[in-house]
Parts: C-alpha cells; structure tokens; sequence
C-alpha cells in the first residue's frame, strides 16, 4: 500500500447512524424539544453538563451533542476500551470527519488502521531524538526573544501573548524561517479555522464561521503549496521540509496535498493545545506561587551544570515544571473529548451499543473522578510522582489520548512547555491580582474567559 491510498478494510461502506430508537435501552437524555439550544446551553458549561450527565445517568451516557445522538462512556476503562482499541472497533477518521473533515481533511488524526499506521510512520521521522535537538535551540532562542519583549510590572492579558508567541515559535520549528508579513493572516486563517470546526452551522454559508474557517484553509493550502517544490531534494531540520522528503514504506514521497493536509493539520494540533496548556499552568502557578519557587530552585541547578543554557540533555532535570503541568492538563485538559465511530457491535459496562453509534470519551470527566483522584478539584502536582501514581490505571490520565493515535507531538509539547518556563521563571515571577480568579472556557478547547491578566515581575 502507498502513502496515497485512503480506504480501509475495516471500515463497512454502509454504516447505520443508530438514533434515539435504537439507543433507547441506555441511559441518558431524552430528545431535545430544540436540538440548537442543547447544543449552545452544552457549549456555554461542557465541564457542568457532563459532570451532571454522569451523576445522573453513570458512566455510559445516551446523549445528543449537536444535534445527533451519541454515546459518552466515562472513566480510565472506557478510555483504555476506544483508545487502545485492541478489537479495532473503533474509527478515529469517522469520529473526528464531522468536526474536522471541512477544515483539516486527511489529517493524521482523521485516518485509521493501515493507512494510519503508515502516515504515522512516515511523519515521525520529524520527531526523533536529532530533529528535537534542533527544535530546542529555536524554542530557547524564540521563547527568549518573545519574554523579553513582554511588559514587565504593567497588567497584560497573557492569553492572546502566549498565542502569538506560540504562533512564532511554530514558524522557526514547523517551517524553519519567519512568516514574515504573512504572519498576521496566518494566525487570523487559524483561528477561523479551529473555531469553524466547532460552530454549530457544518454548512458554508455567507457571514458564518464556517465559510471563515473554508477560507483560512484556502489560504494556508495555497501557503504550504507554493513552498513545497523549493523543499522537495532539499535538507532542513523544520518539520516542513523533513515531511516534503519522507517516504512511505515502498519509499514513495508524499504528495504535495497529502503535506499540505498533514502541514495544515499538524499546525493546528500543536498550536491552540500548547497555548491552552501553558495558560493553564500559568494560572495555576499564579495561584499557588510556591510551586514557582521549587520550579526556580530546579532551574538554577540546570543553569549551573551547563552554563546558563536549557540543553536537550538537561531537560530530565526539569521534573518539577513536568509535575505542574500534569497536574494542570488533569485539571484543564487541552483536548477535553475525543469522538470515535463504532464500526462493530460492542458490549461495555453491560450495555450494549450498536454498530454506527458516535461514541465519545472525556478526558475532562475522567480526570476528575474521586474514586481516581481524591479530592479531585484540589490542585496537587505530587500527585503524579512515581510514587503517588503507583496503582492508578493507565488510562486515567489522557490529555495526550492514548494507543494508535497517541499525541505525536507529546515530547515536542513537553520540551516547549519546559524552555518556556525555563526562560519565564529563571528571572521573573507570574503575579496575579490578589482575591483574582480566573475562569476556562472549556470547549473546545480551553482557553481563559478574561484573556489571563497577570504581571511578569522581573527579580
Ligand atoms: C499540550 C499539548 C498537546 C496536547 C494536550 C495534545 C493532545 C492530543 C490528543 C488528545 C491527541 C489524540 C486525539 C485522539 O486520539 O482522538 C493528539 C493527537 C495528535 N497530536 Fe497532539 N497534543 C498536544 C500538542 C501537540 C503538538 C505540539 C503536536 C505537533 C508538534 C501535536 C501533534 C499531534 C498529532 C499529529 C496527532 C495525531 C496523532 C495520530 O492520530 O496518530 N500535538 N494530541
């Protein structure tokens, strides 16, 4: 099989999209009287709604989620059933193809089974131990630059801050020059892009979202496009240039719309993720100030042993920015569900639900179960010492997913996170206004309702 080839033999050509009747033996919502208000009361509270869903119905829900009727299965064994996936039921193409197909088609995330396996492959020669080594120096040399330029003492919102600066740190790692002039519009094309994936309105009609985000993607296809023939033959260390040159199993390059799908669709999983991820640390270590301190302490150690820079080598050493941020992502995960297709018949928890059904898990519900985290809403990074996570099930904590579709950025994610809070803590601290709480907006993908004021006091 080549890179080229899209269709699955696992995949049934007709399958039933089951609807109330036929999931009418599982507990959970009875049909809306109008479907559009479910859909925006969920939008404007997902964290309240599933939590109510669950302490309503259990852990496998009956529910009806822009407009369709699906099923939630909660809790670490549902995630190890869809995620690990060892019966290959499930199909991450046709669970993410309604959200995602218009905007990021053929994305990695949107494959399964052998086309997957062989696309996955093909992308992770840009994430092996050498190309990492070079992303880091442009992370630290970017992430220096970007702080730098950051107001000190006067209040600035850190959201919109962190997203452009995440955006810039992209351009040097993903394409291995600046935007340039471009990169206003680059950034508004994105965000149109990922906030069309959510919006109500699937069609692309005049003055909605939706045709926004059909034209981001025009805009970013029609980028990546006319960059690809100067990479073609060439030799880079940006993930652009790795994925024009890599092959699939019988050596065949990708075409140049299977890059600009993976380009486009890489883009905007690392990008809104990693935003989210480092704004939530930064509340959270606003709010717990002392977890600073300790962070500090590691990367003055850091500092000593290699002379002033965060190296690829030394990165273990920062274990205490990792503990904090997984207790962070517990708490607001990036991803706070993920939508699969059951292509077979399955049986979990004793119900059975049929083929064709929308099945979806919840990171967001599952990270904050008491029987798995006690006391579950307390902010607790030892919580993932190896120590404390001794006995917890596998697939209690998912922020990255899990199995075949497993984050392949995970340590890309890591080593960001890591330098930015390298470059921010060695000489600065985060102050919140006293008495100040900030808020997440939890879907789609969280992100702070007020923008995160904050101060960065240098020291
Ligand atoms: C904290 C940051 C991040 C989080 C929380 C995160 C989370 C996730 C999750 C949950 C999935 C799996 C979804 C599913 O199975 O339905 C995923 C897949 C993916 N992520 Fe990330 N991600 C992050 C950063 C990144 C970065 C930085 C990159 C690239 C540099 C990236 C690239 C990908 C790719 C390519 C996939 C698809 C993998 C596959 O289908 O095989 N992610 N991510």
């Amino acid at each position: 099989m080549t890179a080229h080839a899209r269709a699955s033999a696992f995949i049934p050509a007709d399958l039933p999209e089951p609807g109330f009747d036929d999931l009418a033996h599982l507990p959970g919502m009875k049909p809306a009287r109008i479907k559009m208000l479910r859909t925006i009361n969920f939008l404007r509270d997902p964290l309240g709604m599933s939590q109510k869903m669950l302490e309503e119905h259990g852990r496998v829900v009956r529910r009806q989620d822009f407009g369709g009727w699906g099923v939630s299965l909660i809790g670490p064994e549902a995630n190890e059933l869809v995620l690990f996936d060892k019966d290959k039921i499930f199909s991450s193409s046709l669970g993410w193809n309604p959200v995602l197909e218009n905007l990021f088609p053929h994305g990695l995330m949107l494959m399964d089974f052998d086309e997957h396996r062989i696309h996955r492959k093909a992308l992770s020669v840009a994430f092996k131990a050498g190309p990492m080594k070079h992303y880091l120096g442009d992370l630290n040399t970017g992430i220096a630059r970007g702080i730098a330029a950051w107001p000190g003492a006067p209040e600035f919102k850190f959201y919109p801050a962190i997203k452009a600066l995440t955006l810039d740190l992209a351009a040097a790692s993903f394409l291995g020059v600046p935007w340039g002039p471009d990169a206003k519009k680059i950034n508004q094309a994105f965000v149109d892009m990922v906030l069309a994936s959510v919006s109500p309105i699937r069609k692309p009609l005049p003055l909605t979202q939706m045709r926004r985000g059909m034209k981001g993607r025009e805009y970013m296809s029609a980028f990546f496009g006319k960059e690809i023939p100067k990479r073609r033959g060439q030799k880079g260390d940006d993930i652009f240039t790795q994925i024009c040159n890599t092959t699939d199993d019988d050596g065949v390059l990708l075409t140049d719309q299977a890059i600009i799908d993976h380009m486009n669709f890489l883009m905007m999983a690392a990008h809104d993720t990693t935003t989210s991820s480092i704004s939530s640390v930064v509340h959270f270590l606003g709010s717990y100030p002392e977890w600073q301190e300790k962070i500090r302490e590691q990367i003055i150690a850091v500092k000593a042993k290699t002379g002033g820079e965060l190296t690829y080598e030394t990165l273990a050493d920062l274990d205490i920015i990792e503990l904090v941020m997984k207790e962070s992502i517990r708490l607001i995960p990036p991803v706070p569900s993920m939508p699969r297709r059951a292509l077979k018949d399955f049986v979990f928890m004793n119900h059975h639900i049929p083929a064709g059904s929308h099945v979806g898990i919840n990171p967001m519900i599952t990270h904050r179960m008491a029987d798995v985290w006690p006391d579950p809403e307390r902010f607790d990074p030892l919580r993932f010492t190896p120590e404390n996570s001794k006995g917890r099930h596998k697939y209690a904590w998912v922020p990255f997913g899990g199995g075949s579709h497993m984050c392949l950025g995970l340590h890309f994610a890591y080593m960001q996170i890591k330098s930015f809070f390298f470059h921010l803590l060695a000489e600065n601290r985060i102050e919140l206004s006293p008495n100040y709480k900030s808020e997440f907006n939890m879907s789609p993908i969280p992100k702070p309702k007020d923008g995160l004021p904050l101060r960065i006091v240098r020291l």
